[in-house]
């Protein structure tokens, strides 16, 4: 990836995303089914950087994992022994990765040396390693005293009580919690300091329950795990979608209308971070939550409510809350975050570096951030990103606020979510799929709407028609496949405001001819050349938005359009206006013989096998027999403003 991205200014998010796997689930679903006897397939894994380090240590250690199918992996537990007893593992910048095999290799009776990326030797985890020293372990620090990288001998590892801190990262308790079932000993572990970030740990309970350990807990201090309990594979698992991911999309319909739908959390999901989504609604913002989705739009009425609340329950997702900050009706408050201290990065200090870049007055405490807005946002501000992915993701929200946005080192978004610029460019430029019979208007209609709402237009038709005028002038017959889609794979067309050219010619009159619809049709009719434009027509979607107009707009080219509209009319009316368009241009025409041609060609149209006309069972129909064009404009503009914010989607 590039080092810099810039996003273009965007108004409206609307869209569905289908969300990566869960980083927090996956990670530890991958250790736990490596530890556990039995195989077990993971499916929906998530396949990030963070994951790719956990696999490519559990496979140095001797487990064995294969693909099997899309997005799903075979793991063969080893029963509680990894096989391999001397290993160096790199672990990246992955904190669940490099947390959880400590307590894990402590316990495995091998020698392992544990290092990471600079920012990993910096994060602490003195607290786990003394937890682990009292039980009998034999860790030693190969640089900083209580930071990696590490130094794991075989130890002799006693049951017991043992301590751990509870305020600094929840991923020590969960690390000793994951680990300590495999001394098949009793085990108590009592929390010194408050629990942060207790979401994650229910995490950590419910996935070990699925492999058959359970900890009898009392309330967040003492967790008790019974002697002789074994991890055993419980078949199949699916992996949720991540919740921290799905905040920037929900985010993103808050500040910019929606709906946006994010598909893999819902209702029933294990991770503390769908909580992000009652933040949002006390801001304002109507959410709804269905078994497998959530969905979020902003608010009908008046801006996003200021908020002062402790996300101590929501670390990771409520970074992108004060982003949100930046589109509220006054001052926001976020408390209880001092985690955020000993993250990828110190992402208070990050945080509030590049909000206050925008122009924001930010107040940043120990464990807190205050974030104003300013008047309005800084445009063209080159964000850092502290290779922080998160840091990068809530940034990108920016671009909805109507201003470009440069995101340095966009690729550090690879730790969790490798393809969320491509996501996120999706929903921050929706598509409004316009098809109709011929002479329906939906030329005209479609630029108008286009217009109106300062989008980009695509006449899919018109490339069509370049591409059967482009044959003819290279001597190839339109019914010749292969080589017209070849033509169509390399048209040089371009639109230049009005005019079309093609290889610098001038052909805006020209394709429109009567041999040009005939030759645009026979063309049209040939897959090959379809699947020759298709990647061509998708290129025009882009920030803020594309009013596409043709056959298969909604169906094939945009099936995620946000809004579909077939346009049609009656064959009587289309032939008058047909007939008004052509004596206007100064020819002559007679409308009976017009009527009969449409008539003629409507049936073809909805005959042939090929893209046929049909109106897709989700489009809207729009009956525009008795409507002017400023009326048919009007209503497909009032479907946008029923799906969204009104004052969102107008530039
Ligand atoms: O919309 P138009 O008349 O300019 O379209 C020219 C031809 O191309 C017409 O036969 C329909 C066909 N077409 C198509 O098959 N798929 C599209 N997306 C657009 C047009």
């Amino acid at each position: 990836m590039k080092d810099s991205l810039l996003l273009s200014p965007a108004r409206w998010a609307a869209g569905t995303v289908r969300l990566p796997g869960s980083k927090s689930i996956s990670n530890r679903c991958l250790l736990l089914a490596a530890l556990a006897s039995g195989e077990t397939e993971i499916r929906d894994l998530l396949d990030s950087d963070d994951t790719e380090v956990m696999l490519a240590a559990l496979k140095a250690l001797g487990v064995s994992i294969e693909a099997c199918g899309d997005q799903a992996i075979r793991v063969t537990g080893v029963a509680g022994s990894f096989p391999v007893k001397q290993a160096e593992l790199y672990l990246g910048n992955a904190g669940t990765a490099f947390r959880s095999l400590t307590a894990a290799l402590a316990v495995s009776g091998g020698h392992y040396q544990l290092s990471g990326v600079p920012r990993m030797h910096e994060r602490p985890i003195g607290d786990l390693v003394d937890s682990l020293r009292t039980l009998g372990a034999d860790i030693r620090y190969l640089g900083g005293e209580g930071f990696p990288p590490l130094d794991i001998h075989p130890g002799s590892v006693r049951s017991g009580s043992v301590a751990v801190r509870g305020d600094v990262s929840s991923q020590f308790l969960t690390a000793l919690l994951m680990a300590l079932p495999l001394t098949g000993q009793a085990v108590e572990i009592e929390v010194v300091g408050e629990l942060i970030s207790k979401p994650y740990i229910e995490i950590t309970l419910n996935l070990m329950a699925r492999f058959g350990v359970t900890v009898t807990r009392s309330g967040w201090q003492k967790f008790a795990i019974a002697a002789a309990q074994r991890y055993r594979s419980p078949g199949v698992l699916y992996v949720e979608g991540d919740a921290s991911s799905a905040s920037y999309f929900l985010a993103a319909a808050a500040i910019a209308g929606g709906p946006v739908r994010v598909l893999g959390v819902g209702a029933k999901s294990i991770q503390g971070d769908v909580r992000f989504a009652e933040a949002l609604e006390k801001m304002g913002v109507e959410i709804e939550t269905g078994e497998n989705f959530i969905s979020a739009r902003s608010p009908r009425t008046g801006k996003l409510k200021a908020f002062d609340a402790d996300f101590n329950h929501i670390p990771d997702a409520a970074m992108t809350l004060a982003v949100v900050a930046l589109f509220a009706d006054g001052p926001c408050t976020l408390r209880n975050i001092a985690s955020w201290r000993v993250k990828e990065t110190d992402r208070i200090a990050a945080m509030a570096t590049e909000l206050a870049k925008l122009g924001a007055t930010v107040a940043a405490g120990e464990d807190y951030l205050r974030v104003s807005a300013p008047v309005s946002l800084n445009p063209n501000v080159a964000i850092d990103t502290y290779d922080d992915h998160r840091m990068a993701m809530c940034f990108s929200l920016i671009a909805l606020g109507g201003v470009p946005v440069v995101i340095n080192n966009p690729g550090c978004v690879a730790k969790t979510y490798p393809g969320y610029f491509a996501d996120f460019a999706r929903i921050a430029s929706p598509v409004i799929a316009i098809d109709g019979p011929s002479a329906s208007g939906k030329g005209t209609v479609a630029a108008l709407v286009a217009e109106r709402l300062g989008f980009h237009y695509l006449d899919s038709g018109s490339l069509y028609r370049l591409t059967a005028l482009a044959a003819t002038r290279a001597g190839i017959a339109w019914e010749d496949e292969a080589q017209v889609a070849g033509i169509a794979a390399k048209l040089p067309a371009e639109f230049s405001g009005a005019k079309i050219l093609l290889a610098g010619d001038d052909v805006t009159l020209a394709i429109r001819s009567e041999e040009c619809s005939k030759g645009a049709s026979i063309v049209a009719a040939l897959p090959a050349v379809r699947a020759a434009l298709l990647d061509r027509q998708r290129r025009y979607r882009q920030a803020p938005g594309l009013v596409a107009e043709g056959r298969d707009m909604g169906s094939v080219v945009f099936p995620d359009a946000v809004l579909k509209v077939f346009l049609t009319a009656s064959a009587k009316a289309r032939a008058e206006r047909r007939h008004k368009q052509l004596i206007e241009k100064g020819m002559s025409a007679n409308i009976s013989s017009l009527l009969r041609e449409l008539q003629e060609r409507d049936a073809r149209d909805a005959a042939r096998s090929v893209a046929p006309l049909q109106k897709c069972a989700d489009a809207l129909l729009l009956d525009t027999t008795e409507l002017s064009v400023d009326q048919a404009v009007t209503a497909v503009l009032e479907q946008v403003d029923l799906l969204s914010d009104a004052t969102n989607a107008r530039p």
